[in-house]
This record gives structure tokens, C-alpha cells and sequence, in this order.
């Protein structure tokens, strides 16, 4: 059987992590959200003071870091230098200084290093902003996932109040299109669709009519 490998791309809170983690527990197949690798370092430099603008010095703590992402009971557990740091990078603060990190080529360029490491051995479904377009560019299925910023924002209040994190549908709004400016507007790796990408407006379509568009993809490439 042929070992696969999916990316998903979209901006953010569209519901890549959830199908994606749908469709790999379906095929037997590892995980991976790179999202959490770039939120692993950003909690890493608010702790240690280190300035997020600066492309070097982040480049720099980045490879002195160990990010280990591993399946739990509840889902993916991330770990950053052996320290259980699952909840800790779903906070404001990262989700808010996130992007400012993204944005550096040098750091990209370490973390793509790593994600095609991850990759290489197929079976995988991989979400993100740029793996259809740089990390996996050959992959065999590649889904552009969209949704509107009012849906969006309605479904991570939900995820919020379920987590116990206080927010509210406006702010919530705001921090999206914030996110996504500044995503799609960076020099290095912006979020965009793949030319070979498929596109799929998840605004009205439940999460399993995703997963079976997905998967119906998915098996003619297996
Ligand atoms: O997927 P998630 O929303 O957790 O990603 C957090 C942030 O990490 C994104 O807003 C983006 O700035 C960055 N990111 C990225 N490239 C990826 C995955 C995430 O730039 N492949």
C-alpha cells in the first residue's frame, strides 16, 4: 500500500487540525501540526525574554530547541525541550505574537528542515500554511481549507469554552483577520493556495463532509 502524504494549508481556525486528525486516525497515519512548532517557539522566547522580532537570535533559539510532537489520549502533545508545553502554546499571548515569529526566512528555513524530515516517510497528514506550497510540494493530495471570518471566529469560541480560555466573538474576529493579514502578507512562504490544491469552503459543510472529500482524495492515491 502506497504510504501518502496530505497537506493541508488554510488560514487560521478554519478547521484544519481537526479533519486532519480525523482523516490520520482513519488511515493509520501520523499527525502533524506545524502550527504547533511555530507556537512551540514563540512560548520559548516569551520565557526566555528573547526579542520576537529579532530574526537572528530567533533563528538561534530555534536551533538549540528540541520540538517533539507525540500522540496522546486527548490528541497531539507537544514538547519543547522535553517540557509538556500542549496547553501553555494555545494561549493568547502566542496565538497574538505568533505571525511576528513566522514571518523570519532564517527560522522558516530551519523549520521546513525539519517538517520534510518528518515527512519523508510518508504516511502523513501535515497542516500548516505553506506545506502544499513549500514543505511537501509534491505531496499526493494537497486541500486548501477556507471558511468565513464570522464562522471562524464562532468555532474557536466554542474550542474556547470547552478549553476554559475567555474570549469573545469580536475580539476573536479581530485576532483572525490579524492572523491572516499578516500570514498571507509576508515575504517568505505566505499562506496561498498550491495551484494543485483543492479548495474547500468549509463555512456550511460539517466537519465529516470535509473529512469524506478529503478522504475520497486521499484513496485514489493510495
Ligand atoms: O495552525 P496554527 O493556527 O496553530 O498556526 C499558528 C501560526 O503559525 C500561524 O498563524 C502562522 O503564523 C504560523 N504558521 C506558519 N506556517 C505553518 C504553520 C503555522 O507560518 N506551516
Amino acid at each position: 500500500k502506497n504510504q501518502i502524504r496530505i497537506a493541508i494549508d488554510g488560514p487560521a481556525a478554519a478547521g484544519k487540525s481537526t479533519v486532519a486528525k480525523i482523516v490520520a486516525e482513519k488511515l493509520s497515519y501520523v499527525y502533524i501540526d506545524t502550527g504547533a512548532m511555530y507556537r512551540s517557539i514563540t512560548y520559548k522566547a516569551i520565557q526566555h525574554n528573547v526579542p520576537l522580532h529579532n530574526e537572528r537570535e530567533m533563528a538561534n533559539l530555534l536551533l538549540q530547541t528540541d520540538i517533539q510532537l507525540t500522540p496522546g489520549e486527548e490528541g497531539q502533545l507537544v514538547f519543547i525541550d522535553g517540557n509538556n508545553v500542549t496547553k501553555e502554546i494555545r494561549l493568547n499571548d502566542v496565538t497574538n505574537s505568533v505571525s511576528i515569529v513566522a514571518k523570519h526566512g532564517l527560522l522558516r528555513e530551519e523549520m521546513v528542515k525539519r517538517q520534510k524530515q518528518l515527512a519523508s516517510l510518508g504516511g502523513v497528514v501535515m497542516d500548516g500554511r505553506d506545506i502544499g506550497t513549500h514543505v511537501i510540494p509534491d505531496a499526493e493530495v494537497k486541500v486548501f481549507l477556507l471558511a468565513s471570518v464570522e464562522e471562524r471566529a464562532h468555532r474557536r469560541y466554542d474550542e474556547n469554552i470547552a478549553k476554559g480560555i475567555p474570549s469573545t466573538i469580536d475580539q476573536l474576529k479581530k485576532e483572525i483577520a490579524q492572523r491572516d493579514k499578516l500570514d498571507s502578507e509576508r515575504e517568505v512562504a505566505p499562506l496561498k493556495k498550491a495551484d494543485d490544491a483543492v479548495e474547500i469552503d468549509t463555512t456550511s459543510i460539517s466537519i465529516y463532509g470535509v473529512v469524506d472529500q478529503i478522504m475520497k482524495l486521499a484513496l485514489e492515491r493510495i
